[in-house]
């Protein structure tokens, strides 16, 4: 008996102490309930005692009915906070609290969906560096492995044969031209994706751009049997847009165009708009599948067919060449035919 009434005053004191925030409110209160009644009505000084009594034991109920709910709902609380520590919930509908918490449950849900968001994008993005460094070693070991191959040849004894000393040379020095243009290109993703690509916008002659573009890949294009033309316009147009960048654009537009097309023509289309200049880079090349269109743009990416002939390259071009379009504010577009050829095309301010 005595055990149970015992039990009964410690949960009734830990009730209490959960209403402890309203003890004061409550005291003030009923001090004032007090005050007015024995201005109200003629009591004596005892009755306004035993009154103060009586209300002090209300108050007591009060305060631990109040405790007692408290107490349940912050137990229910700690038991959801528990649960989502422990990964012990995974769907947010399992977080449930009563009708007088909903708005709290609402919160939960919010919170465990966006930390769930965030742990999913985290983990995307730990795979996507992980791929991403998986294929730079790739790439960068091709190019090693075969300059590491021609010097090791030479210092075999193939430095004396006057035969093949000269080309091997100029063979691991081309490999080491594409390996520090592998390497720029790899900076240029690495910092563009990190939004740390600087833009430098001015007004620029357009005719002497090209024209220096235009000489650039005379060589390489004649080398592949292919004529390389450009259209006419205005010698005085002038286009704005960070001119280094856009050299760039259009040096592995170009250089595509010249690499994936055989004994073909290449034209660079300059048509003056109202507002804007558009150009088109056309070739009749080996084109592009259809179902391989939408991926040419991402880093890495090479048609099937291009990788089947073993034709050199990373993917990594156009990916560079989209963000800078992009950072002048607009877009770049293609069509393609496989067998007959291919068309990049995008406007800059004028
Ligand atoms: N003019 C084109 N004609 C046909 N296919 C093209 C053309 N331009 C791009 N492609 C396809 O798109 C892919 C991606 O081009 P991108 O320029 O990004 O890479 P790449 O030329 O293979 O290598 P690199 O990083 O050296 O430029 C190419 O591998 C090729 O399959
Ligand atoms: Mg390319």
């Amino acid at each position: 008996m005595l055990v149970i009434v015992l039990k009964k005053f410690r949960s009734a004191f830990t009730n209490l102490r959960f209403s402890k925030i309203y003890f004061r409110e409550i005291l003030v209160i009923s001090f004032l309930f007090v005050i007015l009644i024995s201005f109200l009505f003629n009591i004596t000084l005892q009755n306004l005692l035993l009154l103060f009594l009586l209300v002090l034991i209300f108050d007591l109920i009060i305060l631990i009915t109040i405790g007692f709910k408290r107490k349940n709902e912050i137990d229910e609380i700690k038991s959801v906070i528990k649960s989502i520590r422990k990964n012990q919930i995974t769907n947010v509908n399992d977080i449930k609290l009563s009708d007088s918490l909903s708005d709290i449950e609402g919160n939960f849900k919010a919170m465990l969906k966006r930390t769930q968001d965030d742990i999913a994008n985290m983990e995307k993005l730990a795979q996507a560096r992980s791929d991403f460094l998986g294929y730079v070693s790739h790439e960068l070991r091709t190019p090693i492995f075969t300059i590491q191959g021609y010097l090791e040849t030479l210092l075999n004894g193939a430095i004396n044969d006057h035969k093949v000393n000269k080309a091997f040379l100029e063979k691991a020095f081309k490999h080491s031209e594409n390996l520090n243009s592998l390497l720029n290109d790899l900076i240029d993703i690495s910092m563009i994706e990190s939004g740390q690509m600087s833009m430098s916008f001015r007004y620029f002659n357009l005719s002497e751009f090209l024209d220096n573009i235009i000489i650039e890949h005379k060589q390489y294009a004649e080398g592949k049997n292919n004529e390389l033309f450009i259209s006419e316009f205005n010698n005085n147009l002038e286009v704005y847009g960070d001119k280094e960048k856009l050299k760039q654009v259009f040096n592995n537009l170009l250089s595509n165009a010249i690499k994936y097309t055989n004994s073909g023509n290449i034209k660079i289309i300059v048509e003056e708009k109202q507002k804007t200049v558009q150009f088109k880079i056309k070739d009749t090349g080996i084109g592009i599948k259809y179902d391989e269109i939408d991926k040419i743009f991402h880093r890495f990416f090479r048609t099937t067919d291009v990788r089947d002939k073993s034709i050199p390259g990373t993917g990594l071009g156009l990916a560079i060449v989209k963000h800078i379009i992009e950072a002048h504010n607009s877009k770049i577009d293609v069509k393609s035919k496989l067998g007959i050829g291919t068309e990049f095309s995008f406007e800059l301010k004028k």
